[in-house]
């Protein structure tokens, strides 16, 4: 990186006790349940990153792909719409199909503000300093950290006006009440008339779903029992991968598909630095992610109540993925 780069760059750091505050107590949470669960941030560590990128180009694995062909469509309105404003970004990843706006707001206004958001500081770094050298406009300010900590840390605002953007249809892998929490945190991040960018996956065939989350080259296999891996590292766990078998299926009545862990045999785990033993029985199951499939009247209905108006929803020919442009409503005492 020269100079001309750094200069462009700032890294917004949590306190490290803000860092570490719960850390672990979530999973403890988790696999204490009579049905055991764990928390789905933990699936991306460096490599989870990686096999999550890997996964994005499956052939089965529609999402991405679609999500990126209505931006290769709309994103220049969008960057009509929402005229110039700071690009903010949950979990972006490889910032892949962010560089569509990036490349349209870059077109439209002079000045293009980016702060990327990642819990996985490793793919954060190379993206950014990746993003410096391809736009020498660009002024960037990276954050690692959970979408919590990052909405609550926020640093100011360096335009008039913000998007917050979270593409992926990652707020389908949030229950109906961690969404309702989440919308909430947005709501409170933003200033009337500022903005929001959501990327849903919308319901269709199950057969089409299911696939998604089945590759044949078992990516999405290494990538659900690469959690374990993730836990045996950060709190001295000794997970066996081998006895264990990746599962994901439809569930048509909640709208979701639910990925878990199937233990092949009774066994004991132990999580030395939390202090925590597991049994498993053989053939119970953890659940690792949900991945909820939406329905766009319910879903606006359910971003009004939470002062998020769309203004705009874009889908593919197939309407099998929504994009939707929303704008902070004032509320209340808010409102001029
Ligand atoms: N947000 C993505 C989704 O729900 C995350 C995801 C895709 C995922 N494939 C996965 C998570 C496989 C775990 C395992 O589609």
């Amino acid at each position: 990186m020269d100079s001309r780069e750094s200069s462009r760059l700032r890294w917004v750091t949590l306190g490290s006790s803000e860092a570490l505050v719960d850390e672990g107590l979530d999973v403890l949470h988790g696999l204490k349940q009579p049905s055991k669960t764990l928390p789905c941030r933990y699936f991306y560590d460096d490599r989870g990153s990686d096999l999550f990128e890997q996964i994005t180009d499956l052939p089965e694995y529609y999402p991405t792909r679609t999500e990126q062909s209505i931006l290769e469509n709309c994103a220049l309105e969008i960057a009509q719409l929402t005229g110039s404003c700071e690009l903010v970004e949950l979990g972006s990843g490889s910032s892949r199909k962010t560089r569509l706006l990036l490349e349209a707001y870059s077109q439209l206004h002079t000045q293009l503000q980016y702060c990327p958001i990642d819990v996985s500081a490793g793919i954060l770094r190379t993206t950014a300093l990746e993003l410096l050298r391809q736009y020498p406009k660009l002024r960037l300010c990276g954050l690692a950290g959970t979408y919590e900590q990052a909405l609550a840390h926020l640093p100011p605002a360096e335009l008039e006006n913000r998007m917050l953007i979270f593409l992926g249809s990652t707020i389908g892998n949030l229950s109906a009440e961690a969404c309702d929490r989440f919308l909430t945190q947005i709501q409170h991040a933003l200033k009337p008339g500022e903005y929001f960018l959501l990327g849903v996956d919308l319901q269709k065939e199950v057969s089409v779903i299911e696939a998604a989350y089945n590759d044949a080259q078992g990516i999405t296999a290494a990538f659900n029992l690469n959690i374990l891996n993730h836990l045996n590292h950060r709190f001295q766990g000794n997970f066996d991968l081998n006895q264990f078998s990746h599962w994901a299926f439809y569930n048509p009545v909640q709208h979701q598909i639910e990925m878990h862990l199937r233990s092949l045999k009774h066994q004991i785990v132990t999580l030395k630095a939390l202090n925590l033993e597991v049994t498993l029985e053989a053939g119970e199951t953890i659940q690792t992610e949900i991945s909820r499939k939406f329905h766009l009247p319910t879903l606006t209905t359910t971003l009004e109540s939470h002062a998020l108006h769309p203004l705009h929803i874009w889908t593919d020919p197939q309407a099998w993925f929504g994009l939707l442009l929303c704008q902070r409503q004032c509320v209340g005492a808010e409102c001029p």
